[in-house]
């Protein structure tokens, strides 16, 4: 396989740090140099678990956008369009609804789109690339789900990696630019495949805030791994 062009941006998932700390975690990523933060809402419904709504989610882009970063906003949560002009007001930059939640995905772009954000869509494990097919054209960003969404700090689903290199293929193919975003026990150990697969974004729970380095050793890591054989 060739050489990959970039080094993807990481994109620490701030729901992986201290709960009673987000904000000050979020800014030992960005004071670390991260330039995208990832926030995962749960609603109990789509997922077994529940996190954070817009209030949150608000405090951390003020957060974000001092240091000049992304927000990245991954709504795992049943009937998304009700709740896209909130995230949106609480300055989500990119709003990311699941393929599986949406049966009028289309519709659901376009109000986010309208809403002044990016477009993201997201597949779970078990969903095959096929159910993106009429959506492809028209959104921003795709992010795969190499765990089953839910929880932080599950171990990788290796077919994952093949699915990445299928979709790379399909974007090329399209001529998109959409970014590729991985989400699911990425790590520096499969950070290098992923990029050599053809992902943009490498969302990061555990491995960054997890363990007993600091954010921005763990950060450091995953540079060292990403440029090794660069
Ligand atoms: C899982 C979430 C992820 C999670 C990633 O449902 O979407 O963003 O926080 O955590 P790690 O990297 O630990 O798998
Ligand atoms: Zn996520």
């Amino acid at each position: 396989m060739p050489a990959p062009p970039t080094m993807p941006t990481i994109a620490p998932s701030i729901i992986a740090s201290d709960a009673g700390r987000f904000a000050a975690c979020a800014e030992e990523a960005f004071d670390a140099g991260a330039e995208w933060l990832h926030v995962d809402v749960m609603d109990g419904h789509f997922v077994p678990n529940i996190t954070v709504g817009p209030d949150v989610v608000e405090a951390l882009s003020s957060v974000a956008h001092g240091h000049e970063a992304k927000l990245g906003v991954h709504l795992m949560i049943e009937d998304p369009q009700r709740y896209v002009g909130a995230f949106a007001d609480a300055g989500a930059d990119v709003l990311t609804v699941h393929v599986e939640a949406c049966p009028h995905l289309h519709r659901v772009s376009e109000q986010i789109r309208d809403a002044g954000c990016e477009v993201g869509v997201a597949l779970n494990p078990a969903t095959p690339l096929g159910h993106l097919e009429g959506i492809l054209p028209f959104v921003d960003l795709v992010l795969v789900m190499s765990v089953n969404p839910g929880f932080s700090g599950q171990s990788y689903i290796a077919e994952s990696t093949a699915k990445v290199q299928r979709l790379r293929r399909r974007l090329n193919a399209l001529g998109s630019d959409a970014h590729l975003e991985v989400d699911g026990g990425v790590q520096p150990g499969n950070a290098m495949e992923l990029l050599r697969a053809g992902a943009t974004v490498l969302v990061a729970g555990s491995s960054i805030f997890g363990g007993d380095q600091s954010v921005a050793q763990n950060i450091e890591a995953f540079r060292s791994a990403l440029t090794l054989e660069v």
